[in-house]
């Protein structure tokens, strides 16, 4: 992946796709966050590289330029958050699940105009500074993911994929 612009009306498209997810009762259970350009830069260096040494205090050069760069390997990173609300008959799973869909329609859909995009959380998604800063609640909401969005240097290597055998079988 290399972070080359992505151009406004794809961008667009994206976000439209991920807001139109399966969602019980309408509740909307989730936030999106956009960071792009000096902003995942504030956050790289302020928020990801500032946590991890304050766990890491025996941590080596490489490891801290790894940190300081994490949100600039993308074009743009778009932050899902996870924001049940409280309900007499619609179960919080239900809005986590759906989270996790909002998740999923953004990366296919910038897998299908021909973006690299990755869903990660690597250890800065359960960080709480990192949560608050996205506005996130602590103790009640939760990131989903960070879905990296940028341009394909060449085609991405296939996975072990599962064996269709094991997972699914027929009542
Ligand atoms: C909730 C969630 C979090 C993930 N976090 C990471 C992560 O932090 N690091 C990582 O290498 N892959 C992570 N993955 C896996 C990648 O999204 C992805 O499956 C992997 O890069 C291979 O992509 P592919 O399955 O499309 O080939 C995560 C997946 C999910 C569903």
């Amino acid at each position: 992946m290399v972070a080359k612009t992505v151009p406004k009306e794809d961008l667009k498209k994206i976000l439209a796709a991920g807001i139109r997810v399966p969602d019980h009762g309408a509740l909307n259970p989730w936030r999106i966050k956009v960071i792009t350009g000096e902003k995942m830069k504030f956050i790289d260096e302020e928020i990801i590289l500032s946590e991890f040494k304050k766990e890491n205090l025996d941590a080596n050069e490489t490891q801290l330029a790894t940190e300081s760069k994490r949100l600039q390997r993308a074009s743009v990173v778009i932050a899902v958050l996870s924001t049940p609300i409280k309900h007499s008959k619609i179960p919080e799973w239900e809005m986590i699940l759906s989270s996790g869909a909002v998740c999923m329609n953004l990366l296919s859909c910038a897998q299908s105009l021909g973006y690299a995009s990755q869903w990660l959380t690597e250890w800065y998604a359960y960080n709480n500074k990192m949560l608050e800063y996205l506005g996130g609640r602590k103790n009640l909401d939760k990131i989903s993911g960070f879905i990296y969005i940028g341009h394909k240097t060449e085609e991405p290597n296939e996975r072990r994929r599962p064996d269709p055998e094991k997972i699914i079988s027929y009542l």
